[in-house]
């Protein structure tokens, strides 16, 4: 073997101090861990594709606003639990001006990221009927939805849409919904970890099974807007951010300001029920909390459980942002089109070196640049692809961890910066030149 960045000896010590069997079962979190270890023992500076955090500034409208809040006295006083009114004014209207949906503000609800806006509504949708106990995962997906199902203690079942696109979805969803215990669908759309995009006609589909095996679908918006290949940028006009929402009325939408706004370190986004949904009475939900309609339930149990409610001084940044955007005085996509930037230039250096990309499509259409990405390299497993990574001083996850089928890594772009891409080319080109057949 040529002599590596990274030699061997450091990288087999690592991942045997954190007693990691397989990098395939490692969490995202244990990634970060081994990478950092393994960049202090070696001094080699890391590609860091493994995590998926902002890597641009917060969006300056909310970090004022958040500052004039706290100045003005909010830290000491409880927030609404439904959410500060305008902020759920101003989320009703971003939701109208950029899915061209209707959701009364009422609601739309503050929650301590998307994170805790999908454990509400797991532990809600449990809730609501003794013969359906399970969620079913559209996967590749977000392992820390499955970690919430885990610490719970809650069913979950799951496949890989890789082979089920377009109409073969509808059999593959049945199969699940026609045994009966399903009570919520979920899925990103952008896709974490593949960055696929559901089509309006697989959307349609979902909807159309979701009513008719009454089924909620919990729609996980993390990465609004951000399929660069569509302008989804400006309100109140063609074309808008596909969802779920034109094809049911059993939805749930959440959306993060972790990635849009940049603001992840606040812990802020926003669950949006249908109207229909949250005023829908459930009689085993009123026998287990006491309380019979969907959106109390959320609010006045699950939420009010978790955490009494979302940041005061982070709702008034949001509902800054949120008119700002509304008011058309920023675009919210043009900083992230830094991402668009990264992950054409990276995707071009694993494609020139052998590498391929695994999900590389929306059925006859590419895969657009954003976010992540997803990559194989022949004859390696996605484990055995990420450890020889590992020796060139490039973390990733491996695809297994998402729930996928297939042999590969997820690639994250937002921490690579444009002065590092001459770096990632150089190294993969040894890579290249090392396992080339
Ligand atoms: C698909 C998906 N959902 C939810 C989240 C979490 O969002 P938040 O930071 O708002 O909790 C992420 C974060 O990476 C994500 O990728």
């Amino acid at each position: 073997m040529n002599q590596t960045p990274v030699k061997n000896h450091i990288i087999a010590q690592n991942i045997q101090k954190l007693e990691l069997k397989s990098l395939d079962q490692a969490s995202i979190r244990e990634i970060v861990l081994l990478a950092n270890n393994i960049q202090n023992d070696s001094g080699v500076p890391f590609i860091r594709m493994e995590m998926g955090i902002p890597g641009i500034p917060a969006v300056d409208e909310g970090v004022k606003a958040q500052i004039n809040a706290l100045e003005a006295g909010v830290a000491s006083q409880y927030p609404p639990i439904e959410g500060v009114p305008e902020f759920k004014q101003q989320s009703h209207l971003f939701i109208k001006n950029f899915l061209n949906i209707d959701i009364a503000p009422q609601n739309c609800i503050p929650t301590v990221g998307a994170m805790q806006g999908t454990y509400a509504a797991f532990l809600t949708c449990n809730q609501l009927n003794q013969h359906k106990d399970t969620t079913l995962f559209i996967d590749p997906g977000f392992p820390v939805q499955k970690q919430q199902h885990m610490v719970m203690g809650h069913r979950f079942e799951s496949f890989d849409v890789y082979e089920h696109r377009g109409d073969k979805l509808k059999e593959k969803l049945e199969s699940f919904l026609s045994k009966g215990n399903i009570h919520s669908i979920t899925y990103s759309n952008p896709n974490n970890p593949s960055w696929i995009c559901l089509t309006e006609e697989e959307l349609e589909i979902i909807g159309t099974l979701a009513d008719k095996h009454d089924v909620i679908v919990l729609e996980d918006l993390a990465y609004f807007g951000m399929d660069f290949r569509h302008d989804y940028g400006s309100a109140n006009k063609t074309p808008f951010q596909p969802t779920i929402a034109n094809y049911t009325d059993n939805y749930v939408l959440f959306i993060s300001s972790s990635k849009i706004f940049s603001y992840a370190g606040e812990r802020i986004g926003i669950i949006a029920i249908s109207d229909k949904l949250a005023k829908r009475s459930y009689s085993t939900l009123k026998n287990k909390w006491n309380i019979s309609n969907f959106g109390g339930a959320i609010i006045y149990r699950a939420l009010y459980s978790l955490s009494s409610g979302t940041s005061h001084s982070a709702q008034c940044a949001i509902t800054s942002i949120l008119k700002a955007v509304n008011d058309k005085k920023i675009n919210f996509l043009d900083n992230l089109d830094e991402y668009r930037h990264r992950a054409s230039v990276m995707k071009s250096i694993f494609l020139d070196n052998g590498f391929n990309m695994v999900y590389d499509k929306d059925l006859e259409k590419e895969v657009g640049d954003g976010f992540y990405f997803t990559i194989s390299y022949p004859n390696m497993d996605g484990a055995t692809l990420l450890e020889a990574l590992l020796h060139y001083g490039i973390s990733a996850i491996t695809l297994k961890n998402t729930g996928s089928n297939q042999e590969g890594l997820r690639a994250c772009v937002s921490h690579v910066n444009r002065d590092q891409l001459i770096v990632l080319r150089e190294r993969i080109e040894q890579f290249q030149s090392q396992y080339r057949q």
